[in-house]
């Protein structure tokens, strides 16, 4: 069952078979020469006996020789052998990450950070092991064991078969051990992937965890983790506890055959000393590759159940993709229709949107409001093509999204999110990101239209000062205000500013309100949000509620006619506030 997974672990060693094959070269006769020491060891013996000096200092230099030459080898083996599993290594790595932005968006929803970083960590590093140098271990013991096999024959058939008795016994033990121990080292890499989702949830979640002084929660919940894996490890071990000394003590076995029926022989007179000693010598020398068998043998499985669980990521096909022959986004003013679009996030999640038809001319700048969770991004993102709407359409300037080059489709997108990530660069790198090729004039520009030159050119390096990660060093109204930037640099089609100045004070909203209307100018703009300063903005409204379009018109005709818009917008008079259909408050 875990053959085909063997296979195409095999498949990563393929750019590297040169190497592969030189290491397993090296190998090998390094392994002659193990096996050529005990019958040189057996011939230096009978030298003594025969008390033949000269061949005996000539036998002793053979064998410094050759444990010379085996040092050598074993030390470019190892050299060789560490670059193919670096590789290996490399180039799944790389693999893994370009396959995982592959995916779309709908995937990280439903996955864990930590879990796809265990995977991208934990497991690649088992399969190098095993690629790198469990392979060549193995070969290389196998290879032993059957050479050193013949040579015994060679010496004497009998005594190598009494010798060699116990072998099938450690192969069976070997086997055993593989299948009991698979599926237990397959759930202690799962629980490790618990583990460091927790502890990466953990981490990103640091502000909650200490304004709310968690602390002490979040480690039980990462203590309740740690026992699970501990658990599993001990289960784990306990296999291994019982099987690795196992396999490590049945070759004594034959070590116990060869002194108790070869010492007989040479007491006989059938056998003489050289070839017991050399006996003696094979059956000790041969004790640590049958060891190494089994060390193999569990590297292997190590790297078949991090290899099932790699694939099921790399198998994971992008559900969301462009189209064979799709075409870029053709010139035109910014058009955008839905067509009767439904939206759910999964097969078992409510409808986001239901039944939406929405036709906004090229250049329109529409607002939207309505309450949370009434869809609002959701409709933003059906746009940038972030999700497929489950049923309906959504085109812009004409032409189905599903049929165009994703690519060029967000080029002509800028979307600027309430929850503003910036990367761990500098602050321009993070301003030009939608468009690295911008001059630095451009950049200046676009942060100075966001309000946003002021306290950048207060920081450190300025433009140059590099964000902590995730922006922490930055307010969160700053880190809008960069993230606006951005957006302008972008000089997209449409653009979207889901809650953009959320975070901004009502001062600097208003400044950047003037430059907002400059860029919204002749622009198909999306506006969500619920001041009345920024949506008066739009030229149109839209109520959004329950996933639906309630209701659509001017800022003015909507405050006359929709008490929930005015409760949303606070143009009542009352702070906003969520209401339901039976409280409503007479107009
Ligand atoms: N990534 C997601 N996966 C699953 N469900 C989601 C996801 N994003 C939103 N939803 C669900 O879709 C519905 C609409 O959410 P949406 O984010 O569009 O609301 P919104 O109008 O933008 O609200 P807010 O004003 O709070 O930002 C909600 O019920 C929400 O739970
Ligand atoms: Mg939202």
């Amino acid at each position: 069952m875990g053959m085909p997974t063997f296979r195409r672990l095999l498949g990563f060693l393929r750019p590297h078979r040169r190497e592969l094959w030189g290491s397993m070269v090296f190998a090998w006769m390094a392994m002659g020469m193990t096996v050529l020491i005990p019958a040189l060891v057996g011939k230096a013996t009978n030298a003594i006996d025969a008390g033949d000096e000269q061949l005996l200092f000539w036998l002793v230099g053979a064998i410094l020789l050759a444990a010379v030459l085996r040092l050598g080898l074993t030390v470019i083996r190892r050299i060789v052998a560490g670059k193919v599993s670096l590789a290996v290594e490399f180039d799944l790595r790389q693999q893994v990450y370009a396959h995982l932005m592959s995916l779309e968006l709908g995937f990280f929803d439903r996955n864990q950070t930590g879990q796809l970083m265990s995977r991208a960590t934990v497991d690649l590093q088992s399969i190098r092991f095993f690629l790198g140098y469990g392979l060549i271990f193995f070969s290389q013991s196998i290879l032993t064991v059957l050479l050193a096999g013949v040579v015994m024959f060679v010496i004497n058939p009998w005594l190598a078969l009494i010798a060699l008795a116990p072998t099938p016994l450690i192969v069976f033990t070997a086997l055993r051990y593989t299948r009991q121990s698979r599926p237990a080292m397959q759930e202690v890499a799962q629980r490790v992937a618990e583990l460091t989702a927790q502890a990466e949830e953990s981490v990103s979640g640091i502000r909650v965890v200490k304004a709310f002084a968690r602390e002490d929660h979040q480690f039980e919940r990462f203590q309740g983790a740690v026992d699970r894996l501990f658990d599993q490890s001990i289960l784990s071990t306990r296999i291994q506890a019982f099987f690795t000394p196992m396999i490590g003590a049945l070759p004594q076995l034959g070590t116990a055959l060869v002194l108790l029926v070869g010492g007989h022989q040479v007491l006989n007179g059938t056998l003489d000393l050289g070839q017991f000693t050399a006996f003696y010598v094979y059956m000790l020398m041969l004790a640590g590759p049958l060891r190494t068998v089994g060390v193999a043998l569990g590297m292997g499985q190590r790297a078949i159940a991090s290899g099932n669980r790699l694939f099921e990521v790399l198998d994971r096909e992008p559900e969301l993709f462009t189209r064979p022959g799709a075409k870029p986004l053709q010139a035109g003013g910014g058009a955008v229709k839905f067509e009767d679009v439904s939206l759910s996030y999964g097969p078992e999640a409510p409808e986001a949107l239901h039944g939406i038809d929405l036709d906004v001319p090229g250049g329109t700048r529409i607002a939207l409001v309505g309450p949370s969770g009434a869809g609002k991004t959701s409709l933003a993102a059906l746009l940038a093509r972030l999700y497929d709407p489950t049923a309906g359409s959504v085109s812009i300037d004409g032409t189905d999204l599903r049929e165009v080059d994703i690519p060029s489709l967000r080029h002509q997108i800028a979307y600027v999110s309430d929850d503003s990530f910036l990367f761990s660069d500098t602050i321009a790198e993070n301003i030009s990101y939608a468009k690295p090729d911008a001059s630095r004039e451009e950049v200046e520009r676009a942060a100075s239209l966001a309000r946003a030159s002021d306290f950048i050119e207060a920081l450190p390096d300025g433009f140059e000062t590099v964000v902590g990660e995730r922006g922490l060093t930055l307010s969160g109204g700053q880190r809008q205000r960069v993230a606006i930037a951005r957006a302008l640099l972008a000089d997209p089609r449409i653009l979207i500013l889901d809650d953009a100045t959320s975070s901004l004070d009502a001062t600097t909203e208003q400044q950047i309100r003037a430059s907002l209307a400059e860029v919204m100018a002749g622009r198909t703009t999306f506006v969500i949000g619920h001041r009345l300063s920024t949506i008066s903005l739009a030229d149109e409204c839209l109520l959004l509620d329950e996933g639906r379009i309630i209701d659509r018109g001017t800022v003015d005709e909507l405050t006359a006619r929709s008490s929930l818009f005015r409760e949303l917008t606070g143009s009542s008079g009352e702070e906003p506030r969520f209401v339901s259909e039976e409280e409503e408050v007479p107009a």
